[in-house]
C-alpha cells in the first residue's frame, strides 16, 4: 500500500475514523482491524485447544516474530531487543542496571514526560544529583544539554519527541556530546516511533526505548526495549527471569531430574534478553505484531514524508487563525505532533471541549501543559488528511470569532 495514494483504504483499518476525527495518537491510538483480528485469532485458538500455537510468548512463534518487526523498524539486531511492558519498566530497568556511585549525575530536561524524570529521584537517596535542562520556548538547545553534562553524568534521558511540545531532538548530536563524556543516551522514542524513522544505529543511540500504543498504532501493554550490542554484556540484569539464562541442557520441565536449582545456576543469556521482565502477555504481542506489520509495509520513510507534510500543513492554517504554535516548524525538529494555543488557558480549555463535543463529528485532541509551555495538542498520523485538519481548524476558529 502506498501511505498517500491508498489513504482511503487504510483509513478504512481504522474504523473510528469513519465517525470522528482523530488527532490523538500521542495519547492512545484508535485500534486498527489487524491487530485487533490478530488478537481475536490468538482466543479463537486457544478456545478450539490450539496452545500448541497461541500460547506463553516464549511458546509462541508469532509473538516472538512481534521482535523480528521491531528490530526491522529501528534498524538493529533481534538480539539486541527485549519486550517491556510499558515505558516506565524500561526506564526502572535501566535505572536497576546501573552501578550507581555518590556524585554521579542525571541529566533530564522540563519537557521529558514525567517517567523520565520521576524514575530518578529515589537515587537521589544513593547522592546521585538531578539535573534538569530548561525548555527555551518549547525546545531543548544543544548547547544547554552540553553545559549539563560532565563525566559524572551517567545517563541522559532524553524523549527524542517531546510529548507537549512536539520538538524532536537531533539524536545523533545529543549522543555525541553524552559520548565525549562516557555518559549513555537513554532515549524514550514513545512519541517518534512509528511517525518518523529510528534508526539506531544512525543515531549511535545507547538505549531506545518505546511503547506500542501511540505512534506505533498498536494494542496497549508491549513495547521495545533497545540496547547496543556492545552494552549488553557490560550489566548484569538486577531483575530476575528464569527463563532468561543460558541452558545448556535446554528446557527440563518435561524430564525427570528437573531441578529448580541444579538447572537454573547459569549466567544470563548474551542477548537483550537476559532484561526481560517477562512482563508480556502471548494475546497482546500477536496484536503488536500486526501493528508493526504494518507499520514496515508502509515503510517509515514513507510515513514519515507524510506525517512531516500535514504537520507543516497544520502549522500554516494555525498560524493564519493568529495561534502560537509551539512546535518548531522546521521539519527536522518535529513530526506530526502539533501543540498550540490560543494565548489563554480559558480559551484552549474551551477549544479542546468544543473539538470533543463538536457534533455530529468531534474531534479527538488533547491538552497538554508542561515546563511552563502547551495547550491544544493535535497528533496527525498517516491515516490523516488534510480534511481532518481543515476540520479541526473550523471549529477552532468559531472558539476564536466568540472571544474577538
Ligand atoms: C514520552 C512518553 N513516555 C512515556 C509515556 C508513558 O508510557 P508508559 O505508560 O508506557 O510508561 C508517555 C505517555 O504519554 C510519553 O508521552
Amino acid at each position: 500500500m502506498d501511505v498517500d495514494r491508498d489513504v482511503d483504504k487504510i483509513r478504512e483499518d481504522f474504523p473510528l475514523l469513519k465517525h470522528v476525527t482523530f488527532l490523538d495518537c500521542a495519547n492512545i491510538s484508535t485500534p486498527n482491524r489487524r491487530w485487533l483480528e490478530a488478537i481475536m485469532e490468538f482466543w479463537r485458538l486457544r478456545l478450539a485447544g490450539r496452545d500448541d500455537i497461541a500460547n506463553h510468548p516464549f511458546l509462541s512463534e508469532k509473538a516472538m516474530h512481534a521482535k523480528k518487526e521491531a528490530a526491522k523498524l529501528i534498524n538493529a539486531k533481534e538480539e539486541e531487543i527485549c519486550y517491556i511492558y510499558r515505558v516506565v519498566t524500561a526506564l526502572n530497568l535501566v535505572k536497576m542496571l546501573i552501578d550507581w556511585r555518590r556524585g554521579d549525575n542525571v541529566v533530564f530536561t522540563d519537557l521529558a514526560y514525567p517517567s523520565s524524570s520521576h524514575t530518578w529521584f529515589n537515587l537521589r537517596k544513593l547522592g546521585v544529583e538531578m539535573r534538569r535542562v530548561r525548555n527555551v520556548d518549547g525546545i531543548i538547545r544543544l548547547e544547554d544539554l552540553e553545559k549539563a553534562i560532565d563525566d559524572r553524568t551517567r545517563i541522559v534521558c532524553i524523549n527524542q519527541t517531546a510529548w507537549t511540545t512536539g520538538f524532536t531532538y537531533d539524536v545523533r548530536a545529543v549522543c555525541e556530546v553524552a559520548h565525549e563524556h562516557g555518559a549513555l543516551v537513554v532515549d524514550d522514542a514513545f512519541q517518534s516511533l512509528g511517525a518518523v524513522v529510528c534508526d539506531v544505529e544512525e543515531m549511535d543511540v545507547d538505549i531506545l526505548v518505546s511503547g506500542s500504543y501511540k505512534w506505533q498504532c498498536g494494542p496497549e501493554g508491549a513495547g521495545i526495549f533497545y540496547i547496543k550490542e556492545e552494552l549488553i554484556e557490560e550489566f548484569d540484569p538486577f531483575y530476575s527471569n528464569y527463563l532468561n539464562i543460558e541452558t545448556p541442557r535446554g528446557i527440563r520441565f518435561w524430564f525427570p531430574d528437573h531441578d529448580n536449582v541444579k538447572d537454573y545456576e547459569y549466567p544470563p543469556v548474551r542477548t537483550a534478553d537476559r532484561f526481560d521482565m517477562g512482563m508480556c502477555t502471548g494475546d497482546i504481542l500477536w496484536g503488536w505484531d500486526e501493528a508493526l506489520r504494518y507499520l514496515n509495509e508502509l515503510g517509515p520513510e514513507a510515513i514519515e514524508r507524510r506525517v512531516k507534510r500535514l504537520g507543516g500543513y497544520c502549522i500554516e492554517r494555525l498560524k493564519e487563525l493568529g495561534c502560537k504554535v509551539n512546535t518548531p516548524e522546521e521539519p527536522e525538529m518535529r513530526h506530526g505532533l502539533i501543540s498550540y494555543t490560543t494565548g489563554r488557558y480559558s480559551v484552549d480549555k474551551e477549544s479542546f471541549e468544543a473539538m470533543r463535543s463538536n457534533m455530529p463529528r468531534p474531534i479527538v485532541a488533547s491538552l497538554r501543559y508542561q515546563g511552563g509551555v502547551g495547550g491544544v495538542r493535535f497528533s496527525i498520523h498517516f491515516y490523516n488528511t488534510e480534511e481532518d485538519i481543515d476540520h479541526a481548524i473550523e471549529v477552532q476558529r468559531r472558539v476564536l470569532k466568540r472571544h474577538s
